[in-house]
């Protein structure tokens, strides 16, 4: 089993990788940290709580954590994800409370407390949290046991500018800190998660589940594939944040490389562009392993079957 925390912005896939780690017995949720992006942080932490009471699990913990990124001013996309950040369902208002520490302070506390090396992050939006927490106590670095994120990209390109993803984008500083902590890190950029892609097959199965979770998700992935479907040509869109927690219950569905990744903080041409050195031209220091290719049949067969459950 996985100790993990999941650092999030929900965010329809966000949600998705949530109900997804929530199902999972193997994982052991020990909280989940919110942070702005998507939508604003009041939006971000609240879809967090409604996604929890959605799978029945109402005692999970949930933190709110920075309101901003490191240096740069906000960046949101409601037009991906709908004002609430979850458009789609019709979701009630959460009745389970926000925990009262701050996201970055449980962080910390967790990785000092929990045995070295056990603890794994799954950040999920941009990386602003766990950039704090390593700048604030940085003896977290080597007690951290993975960080498994989705981010960037680089032979896809960027799907917010043309050279950057949303997440690293929105904080480039932060992502910048996590890329040089010499955390292993696990990195799920565009070039794999566009190949999750939420047909209408797919989507149809969860609905088939004929759960509130299977059905909520079905609703979900309807509002969020529209966009980039419509964006990309593609049928379905990209189910992004799901990949990261799939990896840890089946990381023999992933395939990938390690190599070095440097993230753009200076251009703004470029702001947040994640240079993958896959071909090894440089003598930079592998700090990732990017994945590019999934098995995507063998990952929705695990959604649907583990939302099943919920
Ligand atoms: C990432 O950006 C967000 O919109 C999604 O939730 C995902 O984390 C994809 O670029
Ligand atoms: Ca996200």
């Amino acid at each position: 089993t996985h100790k993990i925390i999941i650092d999030t912005d929900p965010g329809q896939d966000d949600a998705v990788a949530i109900l997804l780690a929530l199902a999972s017995p193997e994982l052991e949720i020990l909280g989940i940290t919110a942070v702005a992006g998507n939508v604003p942080l009041r939006l971000t932490e609240k879809n967090a709580r409604k996604i929890c009471e959605l799978a029945g699990k109402p005692e999970t913990r949930v933190f709110s954590g920075a309101i901003r990124p490191l240096m740069r001013a906000l960046v949101t996309a409601e037009e991906v994800h709908g004002q609430t950040g979850l458009n789609g369902p019709q979701l009630p208002e959460p009745t389970m409370e926000l925990q009262p520490q701050h996201a970055v302070d449980f962080i910390i506390e967790t990785l000092l407390q929990e045995d070295s090396g056990t603890v794994t992050l799954c950040p999920l939006g941009p990386l602003t949290n766990i950039a704090l927490a390593l700048i604030r106590e940085p003896k977290i670095a080597n007690r951290i046991k993975q960080i498994v994120l989705m981010g960037g990209g680089f032979f896809e390109g960027g799907n917010v500018t043309p050279a950057a993803e949303f997440n690293i984008y929105v904080d480039p500083h932060a992502a910048d800190v996590v890329l040089r902590s010499g955390v292993p890190i696990i990195m799920m950029p565009l070039d794999v998660t566009h190949k999750a892609l939420t047909t209408a097959k797919r989507i149809a199965a969860f609905r088939a589940l004929g759960t509130r979770a299977g059905i909520a998700t079905a609703e979900m992935l309807d509002f969020f594939e529209r966009f980039d479907e419509e964006k990309y040509g593609t049928d379905g869109g990209p189910l992004h944040d799901p990949c990261v927690i799939a990896y840890l219950l089946r990381p023999d569905l992933f395939r990938g490389r390690h190599c070095n990744v440097t993230v753009e903080t200076a251009s703004e041409l470029t702001m947040g562009m994640t240079v993958i050195d896959w071909w090894g031209v440089t003598a930079r220091e592998k700090n990732a392993l990017v994945m590019r290719d999934i098995d995507d049949d063998g990952f929705f067969d695990l959604l649907v079957e583990r939302i099943g459950r919920l």
